[in-house]
């Protein structure tokens, strides 16, 4: 992809990964991805904003060249993750006497995943500034967005504000900006499942992030994934609703069924939750995408997790999506199992109750069924919607 000019004095010169399905083995990439690189042209310094994933290395080379790029000063890295560090070393070779700008916590990340030696870095302290001539960049920690060592670099002669993975999506576009209302609408879905899959764990620390945010008062958010934010506000307000403790009139059910048993008590709680008048979404595990699942892991207010009993537990796809989910910390309020088993349901609501620990919500009492379900069964899991329904309703506000 060719180079592209943000504000007078930044451009884009990352990469674009157009058919990249899976990032980190565990997230689907339904739209691809990008790695942004981003030069700040000062009068008399020149400043790279992170790199690109190490395959993608020589697409930043072209564009380097494609911008007369013949001197780096400074290599600033907001995070220390290889999709954005990796090419640091291949730039540092093209570029010997720039330097590595970075906080202290990130340049050990670096020594230590990437071996670079000490002499080549600059560290810098909260708040502190760099002067690029006309132009300069000041830098703010930023922790837990997504790594401890996250940090935002702000060029305030520009409003741009570089934020590397906090507020990102993966989308590959030829578009640079959320502008279009077809790229906006796909930019809200795609920064929902970003902050679902890799951000809510760390909600309590974004919410301080998006205050630094609204005090700088930035024209231009430059993640290191996706596009470009012209609309700052529309997305910080997502952003705001989404770390908030208000949740929706949902209820997921992901679940599992080998023989069908499970699944007539999932379609039984549909379609009881959907009279009461609550929004639901049964995930059938093995099939679904979980990214969607994640996404509404952010702001349901019930999660009812549904599985038969196999091998004395859970089935093993639902332990798994009950364990990313402890990981992820969503913000539900109230957590239930229902499931089918041959002789001993119990060993299954233990196994799935002991793998969500970390989330705080009320459990409801959980509606077992050996085999398939008869009539009374059904009638229990009406009962189990009704309560379920008046408590969800009863909290959310979204
Ligand atoms: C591979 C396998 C392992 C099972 N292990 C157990 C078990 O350890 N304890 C139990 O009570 N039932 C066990 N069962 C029986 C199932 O839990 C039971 O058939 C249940 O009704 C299946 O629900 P489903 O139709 O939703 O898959 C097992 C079934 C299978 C196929």
């Amino acid at each position: 992809m060719a180079v592209k000019q943000i504000s007078e004095r930044t451009y884009w010169v990352g990469a674009i990964d157009w058919d990249r399905v899976l990032f980190d083995e565990l997230v689907t990439l339904p739209e691809g991805t990008s790695y942004n690189a981003y030069i700040v042209k000062g009068s008399e310094k020149t400043a790279l904003i992170d790199t690109v994933e190490p395959h993608k290395k020589e697409e930043l080379f072209k564009n380097l060249k494609e911008l007369g790029i013949e001197r780096i000063d400074y290599i600033v890295s907001n995070h220390a993750e290889q999709d954005h560090s990796g090419a640091i070393p291949d730039v540092l070779k093209a570029f010997p006497k720039a330097k590595v700008v970075t906080n202290k916590k990130c340049k050990q990340m670096l020594q230590d995943l990437l071996h670079l030696p000490e002499e080549v870095f600059k560290v810098i302290d909260e708040g502190e500034s760099l002067s690029l001539g006309d132009r300069s960049l000041q830098f703010f920690m930023a922790p837990w967005v997504h790594w401890p060592e996250t940090m935002f670099t702000w060029v305030p002669e520009e409003k741009v504000l570089f934020t590397c993975d906090f507020l990102g999506s993966h989308i590959a576009t030829s578009e640079l900006f959320d502008t279009t209302d077809e790229n906006r609408a796909k930019v809200y879905l795609e920064t929902k499942r970003y902050y679902a899959e890799i951000m809510m764990p760390f909600r309590n620390f974004i919410k301080k992030h998006l205050a630094l945010i609204d005090r700088l008062g930035p024209e231009i958010i430059a993640p290191s994934h996706g596009v470009v934010i012209k609309d700052v506000e529309f997305m910080t307000g997502a952003y705001k609703r989404w770390v908030s403790d208000e949740v929706k009139p949902m209820v997921i059910i992901p679940f599992v069924s080998m023989h069908e048993s499970t699944r007539h008590m999932v379609e039984h709680l549909t379609s009881e939750l959907s009279k009461e008048g609550v929004i639901v979404r049964p995930y059938n595990l093995i099939t679904a995408d979980l990214g969607n699942a994640a996404m509404d892991l952010v702001d349901a207010a019930a999660v009812v997790i549904a599985s038969p009993t196999v091998l004395a537990g859970a089935h093993p796809a639902v332990i798994s999506f009950a364990y990313l989910t402890n990981g992820l910390r969503p913000k539900t309020k109230f957590l239930g199992v229902i499931g089918s088993y041959g002789w001993n349901g119990k060993v299954m609501v233990k196994h799935v109750q002991e793998t969500l620990k970390n989330i705080k919500a009320q459990w409801l009492e959980p509606v077992l069924v050996k085999g398939l379900p008869r009539e009374e069964d059904f009638n229990r899991l009406s009962a189990f919607a009704k309560e379920l329904a008046e408590k969800v309703k009863a909290v959310s506000t979204l």
